[in-house]
Formats: C-alpha cells, structure tokens, sequence
C-alpha cells in the first residue's frame, strides 16, 4: 500500500501541465465502439481509469493500445465477449459508459449495476430508461444488467431527463448516433466534456447538435468512421492546481487548460478575492497566490454545469478554511459528498455539518500535519491541499483514489516546490 508524506509551508511556483480531462476521454474511448475503423486519441491523461477501461475494452476483444506519451490507439473490429466484469466495475463507475454503444453497435451486451460508491447512491435507472426508450430490452439478475436491441437495432426517440445526468446524456447520446432516425435529448447536460465528445462524434460521421436550451438532436447514420481527436485540458485538475497555488501564497500558470470551462470556479475567486490571470488564446491561468491578502469567505452551491461543479466543491473547502469569516458550501448534486470534511477536521478546520448536504467553515484557521484516509479521488486532491497548507508533516493513505483521475500528482507538485513524497507504508 502507498501512502503520501506531505510538509507543508512552501508556496508554489512555476508552469504546470494540465492533462487531458478524465471525464472527456473515459466517453472517447467507449465512442470508438461505435465504428469498426481505427480511432486515435491524443492528450490522453496517464491515470488508472484510462488503463482500466483499456482492460475493460481489450477483454471484450477490441485493440486499444498506448502510444507516443499521450497518445491511445483504438479499434473495436469484434466483440468476442460483450461482458464488463464486475470488478472492473466496481474500480470505475464509469464503465458503465460501454452501455450505450455496444447496445448500437453489437445488439447486446452484459454489465454488472455499478452501485453506489462514497459520494452517493448513484443509480443508473436513467441511463437504462433512455436504452429502454430506444428499443433495447433490459433485464436485471443478480447485480447484472443483460440488455439487448432489436434485430432491425435501435430507433430514435424523444428522452426527457427528469435530473440532468451527465453520463445518462452521454450513453443515450451515443447509443442514438447508429439508432434509426431522429433522437431528441431533453434537460441533457451542458459539460463542457460533453461538447468535446460531440466534436469526436462528428468527426466520425455523426449528426449531431445541440439545439437549444439543454437539447440535443442526433440524427441516427448507417454507420461511422474513425477518427482522431485531442481531449480538452482537464478543469477539474486545474481547479485543483489554481487552490495549491492561492492556498500556499504561490504565483503558478497552469497550461494546456481553457480558462472559460472554469468560469463558475473563476467567479468564486473573484468573490473571494483570489488574484487571476486567464488566457483562454494561451489556453492558460495564472493564479497570482502572492497577490492577495486576506481570501474572503463566500456561500457556494454546486449545480450542472455551467454552475458550480460537485467536484469543485471539496478541494475548495480547503481554501473556504483560510479565508475571512463563515463560508457555507450547499452540494445539490451528491447526497453523501461532504465526508472529507471530517479529516480536515482532524486537521484543524473549524467546520460544522449542517446537514448531509450543507456545511458551514469558519475562518481562517491554521491547519496542522496529520494522519488522514482518503475515501474517493476529489476529497483525495483535497486532503493533499490541506497538507500542503498545514503546519508539520501529514501521512495521507487511500491515494490509489488519487491515481484514477490525477496523472503524476506529486511529480507535478514537486516541480512546483512542494514537499510531498510517495511512499510503500
Ligand atoms: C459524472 O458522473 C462525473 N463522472 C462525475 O465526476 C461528476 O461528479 C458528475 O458527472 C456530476 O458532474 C464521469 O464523468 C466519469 P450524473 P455521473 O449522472 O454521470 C443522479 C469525478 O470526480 N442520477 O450527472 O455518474 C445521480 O445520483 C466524478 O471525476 C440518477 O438519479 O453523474 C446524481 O445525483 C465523480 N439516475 C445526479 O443524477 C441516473 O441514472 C447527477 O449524476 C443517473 C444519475
């Protein structure tokens, strides 16, 4: 088991790197299901869910291979053994993405009900509402979903989403592009990974587009072709990197992001007080950590995008801990996402639960080294900050959580100045 040793105290400084985004590749990578042609994708990040659905995708019998640093070769010629082993599942949610296009693709395919994890319930029944609207015929036995299309495949339909999802826009959204006709998606999501993956869709062939407030129309096609594609920087590493800089009083420029898909987070550091430079023709933000004084405390509510995102909302309870005053966070997407804020705690934050849904954090409070676990990836980045910040020496374990969605997180701190070290406990 690995655990990270952390002295905090040193302000960063420098250029960073943004990867690719998690949540933008995780869907690509499923997109080239939906053609027997090569795909090839570029700024791909090097984390563990990218290998594990790689895993995923080469036991059912496709090709996806690394190359040249960030590069991912792709090619699904034959599904040999439409299956997603349970396991596999239960590492990475997200493999339930695989829905949608093998059900356009191959008519069928079998996958384990990825259940719930520490943020939440996270049902999938939305996901299989938009299938089942589509044609597909899906039965649930023993934690499995065994769905499969009609011989003459899926058809087109008009899909309300009673919540807005995410994934549930993209399985349906990719599911619709072979469907027969017409597809209309209603309070579909507006991430700005969800554009990305459309751009990849319709370099394959697709027709797609959004038409109007949360609608998305997807004409149906015979069949698409390959493609190549680079993923979008990925905003939620960068909001990750601009609170290390604002919260060890540090000047550093991450590159490779565009500051615009970081407008909800840019909005509270204007609130608070955070000094900021943002390039978007440089693809690029500069957080001027040594420029401000005193952060102001602000009350933030997490919402779908273009609102403040739920996984903004932990790492910056960190920063809400040195700022001026009471600050509430209120998390409306996740009923269960506040747990981090028990180990930051231990860490010294005054903060106080609300409820399941609301806390309030007062500041500032000085924060001291500890001992903490970690429960899911961004309360993960979060307990990092916090010992980046503190006083002394904190041992953080659980950063295999860490590692499904940040690419070389201590490489990149270190060259920042920072002190941390990844050790075999
Ligand atoms: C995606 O998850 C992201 N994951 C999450 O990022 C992110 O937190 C979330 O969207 C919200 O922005 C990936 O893209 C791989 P949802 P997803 O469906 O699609 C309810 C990270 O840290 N719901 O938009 O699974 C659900 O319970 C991760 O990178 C249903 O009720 O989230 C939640 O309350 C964590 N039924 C709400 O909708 C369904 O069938 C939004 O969830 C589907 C969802």
């Amino acid at each position: 088991m690995q655990k990270f040793v952390i002295t905090g105290g040193a302000p960063l400084s420098g250029h960073v790197r943004i990867a690719g985004a998690k949540n933008a590749v995780l869907k690509m990578m499923a997109a080239a299901v939906l053609t027997d042609e090569p795909c090839s994708l570029r700024n791909v990040p090097k984390i563990s869910d990218v290998a594990i659905l790689r895993e995923v995708m080469n036991d059912i019998g496709f090709d996806v291979r690394r190359s040249n640093g960030d590069g991912l070769e792709l090619q699904a010629r034959e599904a040999t053994w439409p299956f997603v082993p349970l396991e596999a599942a239960l590492k990475m949610r997200a493999s339930f993405i695989l829905l949608g296009p093998m059900l356009a693709r191959f008519g069928r395919v079998i996958l384990p009900n990825p259940g719930g994890d520490r943020i939440g319930r996270r049902p999938v029944d939305l996901h299989v509402m938009a299938m089942e609207a589509m044609g597909a015929t899906i039965a649930y036995r023993n934690g499995y979903y065994f769905a499969s299309a009609p011989p003459d495949g899926l058809k087109g339909a008009h899909i309300r989403f009673p919540t807005v999802t995410v994934m549930g826009t993209e399985n349906a959204m990719l599911a619709a592009t072979l469907a027969r006709g017409t597809t209309v998606l209603d309070n579909a999501a507006l991430e700005p990974e969800i554009d990305d993956l459309i751009a990849m869709l319709c370099a394959m062939g697709a027709e797609i587009e959004r038409s109007g407030e949360r609608r998305i129309e997807v004409q149906g096609v015979a069949r698409l072709g390959g493609a190549e594609h680079r993923v979008i920087g990925d905003r939620l590493e960068a909001e990750t990197f601009a609170i290390a800089a604002a919260i060890t009083g540090g000047d550093v420029t991450l590159d490779g992001i565009d500051p615009v898909h970081l407008a909800a987070f840019l909005e509270v550091c204007d609130r608070m007080g955070v000094q900021y430079e943002a390039d978007a023709s440089a693809s690029s933000l500069a957080i001027r950590g040594t420029a401000h004084t005193e952060l102001r405390a602000v009350d933030v509510r997490t919402d779908p995008y273009p609102g403040f995102a739920t996984d903004y909302q932990a790492p910056l309870s960190v920063l809400l801990t040195q700022a001026v005053g009471a600050s509430t966070i209120h998390e409306t997407i996740f009923e269960d996402r506040l747990d981090h804020t028990r180990e930051l705690v231990k860490m010294g934050a005054d903060i106080e639960l609300l409820d399941e849904r609301r806390a309030r954090i007062t500041g500032p409070t000085p924060l001291h080294g500890a001992e903490v676990g970690i429960a899911d990836l961004r309360a993960g980045a979060t307990l990092i900050l916090a010992a980046l910040t503190a006083t002394g020496t904190s041992v953080i374990s659980g950063i295999e959580h860490v590692d499904r969605g940040y690419e070389q997180i201590e490489a990149k701190l270190v060259a920042l100045g920072a002190q941390i070290n990844r050790i075999e406990a």
